[in-house]
């Protein structure tokens, strides 16, 4: 079976992009891409044999370097999907583009309520009784693109930001490999907003 290539991008802790190498059969993560030379995710890539590569904004004058330096590294992979994984920073129009309908986010709540920085402590702040996760396509907006799947968690009284996180990670773990799974089967067609998924 030929595999689908997917790049993956991170900025931290990498469980979501562990989740994908070891859940999703169909396709093949060829590379990982952090922006941050300290993200925990490289540790998990040198476990499971993945290459790796640093790509630290510091060292780049402008976006434009930056996102075109990443652009040629997922080129030389032949990459066919992006799938941001905790990458916590925003892919200007331009990139967005590029990679038009293959590049997918994992974003903690359920979009469109809470999109940017610190969606559960958001949520816990407004008070929901529900929350979750959202896998999307990316557009040029910030978590704005065409909704693949999500997934629902109660909110509980007693939560705090950790505890409700944890919750909805779990979740993540399961639908972000799901969503590039059906990606990989050619199941999921975009339409104006809506995301239809082949077969389902
Ligand atoms: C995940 O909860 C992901 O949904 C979130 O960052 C965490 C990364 O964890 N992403 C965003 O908030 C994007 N706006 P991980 O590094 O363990 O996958």
């Amino acid at each position: 079976m030929n595999k689908l290539k997917v790049g993956v991008l991170a900025s931290g802790r990498g469980s979501n992009f562990k989740a994908i190498v070891q859940k999703v059969d169909n396709a093949r993560v060829e590379v990982l891409i952090v922006d941050n030379p300290d993200a925990r995710a490289i540790a998990i890539a040198k476990e499971f044999d993945i290459p790796c590569k640093v790509v630290d904004r510091k060292k780049f004058d402008d976006k434009f370097s930056f996102e075109r330096e990443i652009i040629n590294i997922l080129e030389l992979y032949k990459v066919e999907l992006i799938a941001l994984a905790g990458f916590m920073r925003i892919l200007s129009s331009n990139f967005v583009e590029h990679f038009k309908w293959k590049i997918m986010n994992i974003h903690p709540s359920l979009l469109p309520s809470f999109p940017g920085l610190n969606a559960q402590k958001q949520a816990l702040d407004y008070g929901v009784k529900v929350s979750g996760c959202t896998v999307h396509f990316v557009d040029a907006g910030t978590d704005t693109g065409p909704i693949i799947l999500q997934s629902v968690v109660p909110v509980l009284d007693d939560d705090d930001p950790e505890t409700l996180s944890a919750r909805i990670l779990e979740e993540e773990h399961k639908i972000y490999p799901f969503a590039i799974t059906l990606f990989a089967q050619n199941r999921l067609i975009v339409d104006g907003r809506k995301v239809r998924i082949k077969d389902a």
